[in-house]
């Protein structure tokens, strides 16, 4: 792994090496996907019945998050314990007991080795010792811990509890989001060309919104706001802002160069109390965010060092009405892979590893100094900077 000079003390400079060495992408995943932090795994409407999975990843190592025969919920490393093979290769279904393609070993969906073929032999002759026990050949199992209906995992026994971990502001607004029972609404994923970190910071962002995204402002989708708070939270923030009390929809710019031919996209409904964006971002690599009327659940696993996947889960309520989930489904135009938003985020990023891949640049500029626990403007770097102190102390990265 290449030692790695860091230029400043206060995360304001990050060396590009940490974008594109592979040993440091392979130390991450000890330290950090396996280290003591929870993982956003999905929401208890993924996995509704029982018997019900979905397979997914934390870091690289490939996870199944299912619902077992006796309604619990479990998380697990999708690897046998014989010989290492998927257990489970569907990305999301219903099977109680699943059965290893290699040589049928059966588990449960708790985790736990219940069946092996040929166990006694055949005829007496083969087969596996009388001191063979099944209870110590189950699957590699998650902790697991819910806020109401949204789940998480971890595979450190340290990991603090969520509340503690995540910190006041962002565990209540899980609460929050959660107070009617929660739907899915659809799933999409992407490949993003950019090491996963570029990404992360990306979303914890503020500062870029209004500079690229002008779509927002100028169709109205994000209005201006008087009300805004920026909470951090060892390296996780959230950034909210809420509607002005008094709304005024007359947006000259739709009038002027730009239209929309088809407008049904700014169509909505009353955002949760008034919040018309808020960006949960938790370290390290999940986002829970709502613009508008949106609610989506990201979870960004690293491919490669160069590579990035996305998963999307959108979500509503249950009791959400026809034309609500109507508005729904349209604005996932504007911040999924193929949104408005989600498209221009997804060529800035490839631009920054391309930029840094090709030695452009030799650090990444984050500007200023402080880390604020909360501020009531979007107007700094801040939380770019938290990310970055959190994955110093994660990786044991002294800074001078
Ligand atoms: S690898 Fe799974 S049963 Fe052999
Ligand atoms: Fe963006």
């Amino acid at each position: 792994m290449t030692q790695i000079a860091w230029p400043s003390s206060d995360h304001t400079r990050i060396p590009c090496d940490v974008y594109l060495d592979q040993g440091i992408f392979e130390k991450e995943q000890d330290l950090i996907f396996k280290g003591p932090n929870w993982h956003l795994l999905g929401i208890l409407a993924d996995i509704p019945k029982p018997g019900d999975f979905t397979s997914t990843y934390i870091g690289t190592t490939p996870i199944v998050l299912h619902r077992a025969h006796d309604d619990s919920i479990n998380a697990y490393v999708n690897s046998c314990a014989h010989r290492g093979a998927r257990v489970i290769r569907a990305l999301r279904g219903n099977n109680k007991y699943p059965v290893c393609p290699y040589h049928n070993w059966r588990y449960d969906g708790t985790g736990k080795l219940t069946g092996v073929a040929l166990e006694q032999g055949i005829q007496n002759k083969g087969g596996y010792p009388d001191d063979f026990d099944k209870n110590c050949h189950g699957l590699q199992t998650l902790r697991i811990e819910t806020i109401k209906d949204v789940i998480f995992g971890t595979f450190h026994q340290q990991t603090p509890i969520l509340r503690e971990s995540l910190g006041k502001a962002i565990y209540e607004r899980i609460e929050h989001i959660c107070q009617r029972k929660l739907r899915v609404v659809g799933y999409q994923r992407q490949t993003l060309p950019c090491n996963w970190k570029i990404y992360t910071e990306n979303n914890r962002d503020v500062y870029h919104a209004p500079q690229l995204h002008t779509f927002l402002g100028q169709f109205g989708v994000a209005k201006p706001v008087d009300r805004v708070r920026v909470d951090i939270h060892g390296a996780h923030s959230l950034l909210s802002s809420w509607l002005p009390e008094s709304d005024n929809d007359d947006f000259p710019a739709q009038k002027g160069r730009f239209e929309l031919e088809d407008t049904s996209i700014l169509e909505g409904f009353d955002p949760l109390d008034g919040l018309q964006l808020s960006i949960a971002c938790l370290y390290p690599s999940d986002l829970l965010s709502c613009l508008r009327n949106n609610w989506i659940l990201r979870r960004i696993i690293p491919n490669s060092v160069d590579k990035t996947d996305v998963e999307y889960t959108w979500f509503g309520y249950e009791d959400n009405t026809e034309f609500e989930r109507e508005c729904i489904k349209k604005q996932s135009n504007i911040s999924g892979p193929a949104g408005y938003v989600g498209m221009e985020d997804a060529e800035i990023v490839g631009m920054i590893q391309n930029a840094i891949s090709k030695g452009d640049t030799s650090y990444i500029e984050f500007g200023g100094a402080a880390i604020e626990s909360s501020s009531d403007h979007m107007n700094s770097e801040g939380t770019v900077r938290a990310f970055w102190k959190g994955y110093c102390e994660s990786m044991n990265i002294p800074t001078p």
